[in-house]
């Protein structure tokens, strides 16, 4: 009988113009570990133990002063972040390891004493979000020009900055996904109303993004069920499918889908709309599956095609070396959550390694 043998997580994949070494992608984690929204050293060793990853994508970094909304998550702004992300970009590639950049504006979604001078944070909508955020002001149209003119110096910065790509963040209640789904947008201009207008935005800053590094190394996350950060949508199937329809012709390096709902008791939000996992039959390109994945249910999304990738993130966090887990079958650590957000080098740079790395 001629045995083809099954593609899987260990399957070498063509990603624009990368082959990847391995279909387990890291996925982006923030873990409020800058110092002034600049990388440390210690986040250089935090990536360099992940550099076996086929592809790291980084933790959601600000465009912009006003894109962030977290105390110590890192900016591609200014040239002290350039340089220090040099840094990063420059020890993942001794390690035969690809980085992408998460490209990162977080709207609404910002903290009391974040924004510069005590301004209010931007959104699509004056409508504040749940907890302890401040009262964004709604966007004029020129703002939103500005914004996109921000992705693209961000863009710039991180071709600068030795990336092998960027991925647009577009998911998890943020400002893209804010201006998507209609709890968030009820804007009477070009950029709200139908869903055609609320995907807008996103289009013009991939289009803004795709000038700086040609579609192929531009990838795009999105998460059309996910709840976290007070979003929902009338009618997220209709978005989603029309927001994927328009990504077919771009060709970008790939579509990475946030399936279910992340931060929430209550999933049963995400799961009595629609089946995110769908578009994946609306998509052309390469898909990348993320959110609660194992390495069993990850093969079998493989094998089955119903992902070209998978990625990890709390596996991640607490397993540097993942792949070669993967591969031995090997017992793997469990995640501290409570040195998830924030603090020193533990529970960040010391989660044993099967072979330690000399960094
Ligand atoms: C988080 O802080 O938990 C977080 C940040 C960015 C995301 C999702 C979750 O896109």
């Amino acid at each position: 009988m001629n045995m083809i043998k099954e593609k899987d997580l260990f399957s070498p994949i063509q990603l624009g113009q990368y082959t990847l070494k391995n279909r387990i992608i890291m996925a982006p984690l923030t873990r409020c570990r800058a110092v002034n929204n600049i990388p440390i050293e210690m986040n250089r060793i935090y990536y360099q133990q992940r550099a076996s990853a086929g592809l790291i994508i980084t933790e959601g970094t600000q465009i912009s002063q006003q894109g962030a909304g977290y105390p110590n998550t890192p900016g591609i702004y200014n040239h002290k972040q350039i340089k220090a992300w040099q840094k990063i970009t420059e020890a993942v590639h001794a390690r035969d390891g690809r980085i992408f950049l998460q490209l990162w504006h977080v709207g609404r979604v910002s903290y009391p004493g974040i924004q510069p001078n005590e301004e209010p944070p931007v959104a699509p909508s004056a409508i504040k979000a749940e907890g302890d955020y401040v009262q964004p002001r709604a966007l004029e149209i020129y703002d939103i020009d500005e914004i996109v003119l921000d992705y693209k110096d961000a863009a710039d910065n991180a071709l600068a900055a030795g990336f092998d790509g960027v991925e647009v963040h577009a998911a998890n209640g943020y400002l893209i996904d804010q201006f998507l789904r209609d709890a968030t947008n009820k804007r009477d201009d070009k950029y709200g109303g139908d869903y055609k207008n609320r995907s807008r935005f996103l289009f013009k800053v991939l289009e803004a993004v795709i000038a700086v590094w040609g579609s192929d190394r531009v990838g795009l996350r999105l998460s059309p069920t996910n709840s976290f950060n007070g979003m929902s949508d009338s009618n997220p199937e209709a978005l989603f499918k029309y927001v994927v329809a328009g990504l077919n012709p771009l060709n970008l390096a790939y579509l990475h889908i946030l399936e279910g709902s992340i931060h929430v008791a209550d999933e049963s939000i995400a799961s009595s709309s629609f089946d995110a996992r769908s578009l994946r039959d609306v998509y052309t390109g390469t898909y990348i599956a993320n959110n609660g994945y194992n390495k069993e249910s990850a093969n079998q999304a493989i094998a089955t095609g119903s992902a070209d990738l998978v990625s990890f993130g709390d596996l991640f966090i607490s397993n540097p070396d993942l792949p070669e887990r993967f591969l031995q079958n090997a017992a793997l650590n469990q995640t501290d959550l409570d040195t998830r957000y924030g603090g020193d080098e533990k529970g960040y740079i010391d989660y044993p390694m099967l072979e330690p790395l000399a960094i």
